[in-house]
């Protein structure tokens, strides 16, 4: 199967061999029996393909797994509890005391603490460095560096780091590169096509796209995620089996919702662009956009995500977030309804002042992630928004 419409439909799903079923079971069960006692032992030593427990390996995941590796161009994936738990495992498997990571500095929240703040415990050193600078990249790779993590597009600004160019300055060095793909999902961009040595998502985005799943995963090399599924044994984030089948169907329109959430956004992130009450649209569609010549290269079109500055202070901006009526103000992104938020005073708050400064996010910074609403619907409803500013 080439093509990923088709791929989000049938990949690694078939008919139930059993019963003829066209969806895959729930195999909602924490263990599984065994009649011979011989059979336990193959099992657990991994010589036999019979599932054992489910912090280990369910049925319902593995088929999420594999389908999530056709999609990312991957020889296996696994899936978490969440995107952070997946991110956590990774990072943690790929490492030991005295290595050291290189990071960009636009990264979601909760990794930059993982990075910055709790691996130095274990003496892991991080440095973070300027997000497009690729020669900051270079140079601030170490002889121990063994991993370089990234995030493209970045949240909430927009910014793309170049993957090829990435994985060809970690790979010099001997290390990994890790991209976090939760922005532009399998469907806009395949990071190991590039070079990428291990892709991450918050799977509770547009993996899952509905808002009612919190759920990661990690998709690369078979040598790779097996070592980084020893990783989830011992720290136990494993994806519960009922949360797979709901992201199992959610991916099945993956392709369709991806495509019309970025005919949307094209078209919102046009229109604001044109507003007198807003300064600056991150998005990397438009001709303003620093590296529109950039994302055409990876990225099948330009996403769903934009962010758009306006005149006056945090209060203008809250205002203009409460006043939506159709897009819903809260966290998260990547469903199909519009949501919309203000990273100043959510989903960056961990950060200084001076550090969403340094990254371009400015008080007045709104976030949106477009749905599936009729695109003429969220005009209408950002005008009257703006209006009430
Ligand atoms: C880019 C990115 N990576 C990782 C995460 C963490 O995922 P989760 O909330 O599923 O743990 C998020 C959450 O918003 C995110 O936006």
């Amino acid at each position: 199967m080439v093509r990923s419409s088709t791929r989000s439909v049938h990949g690694a799903e078939g008919r139930d061999r059993l019963t003829g079923a066209v969806t895959t079971p729930i195999y909602q069960t924490a263990t599984f029996g065994f009649s011979k006692a011989r059979d336990v032992v193959k099992a657990v030593k991994g010589e036999s393909s019979s599932f054992v427990y489910s912090r280990w390996d369910n049925p319902t995941v593995r088929t999420l797994e594999r389908k999530l590796a056709e999609l990312e161009a991957a020889e296996d994936a696994a899936f978490f509890s969440s995107g952070m738990a997946a991110i956590s495992t990774a990072v943690i498997a790929m490492l030991q005391a005295r290595d050291h990571v290189l990071a960009i500095r636009d990264l979601y929240g909760e990794t930059y603490r993982l990075i910055h703040d709790f691996l130095p415990r274990f003496g892991v050193k991080s440095t973070l460095v300027d997000t497009t600078d690729l020669r900051a990249m270079s140079d601030g790779i170490r002889k121990n560096t063994k991993v370089v993590y990234v995030e493209t597009p970045t949240n909430p600004t927009l910014k793309l780091v170049d993957i090829r160019e990435g994985g060809g300055i970690a790979h010099a060095k001997g290390a990994k590169l890790l991209v976090d793909n939760t922005f532009a999902s399998p469907i806009n961009q395949r990071p190991l096509k590039l070079g990428a040595d291990l892709v991450l998502h918050s799977a509770t985005k547009y993996l899952n796209g509905h808002s009612d799943v919190i759920a990661g995963a990690v998709a690369g090399s078979r040598d790779l995620v097996g070592t980084i599924k020893k990783m989830r044994r011992v720290l136990g984030g494993t994806l519960d089996p009922h949360a797979a089948y709901l992201i199992l169907r959610g991916i099945k329109t993956l392709s369709v919702r991806v495509d019309k959430q970025c005919e949307g956004a094209e078209r919102l992130a046009d229109y604001l662009s044109e507003h007198e009450k807003v300064v600056r649209v991150n998005y990397p569609g438009l001709e303003s956009h620093p590296q529109r010549e950039l994302a055409k290269k990876p990225m099948k079109a330009f996403g769903v995500m934009l962010s758009f500055e306006i005149r006056g202070k945090m209060k203008d901006a809250m205002k203009l977030t409460e006043s939506l009526k159709i897009a819903t103000l809260g966290g998260s992104l990547g469903s199909v309804e519009t949501l919309v938020s203000q990273p100043a005073t959510l989903t960056h708050t961990q950060l200084s002042p001076g550090e969403r400064k340094r990254t371009g996010i400015s008080d007045t910074l709104v976030r949106v992630s477009v749905g599936l609403e009729d695109v003429n619907d969220l005009i209408e409803d950002f005008e009257q928004a703006l209006a009430k500013v």
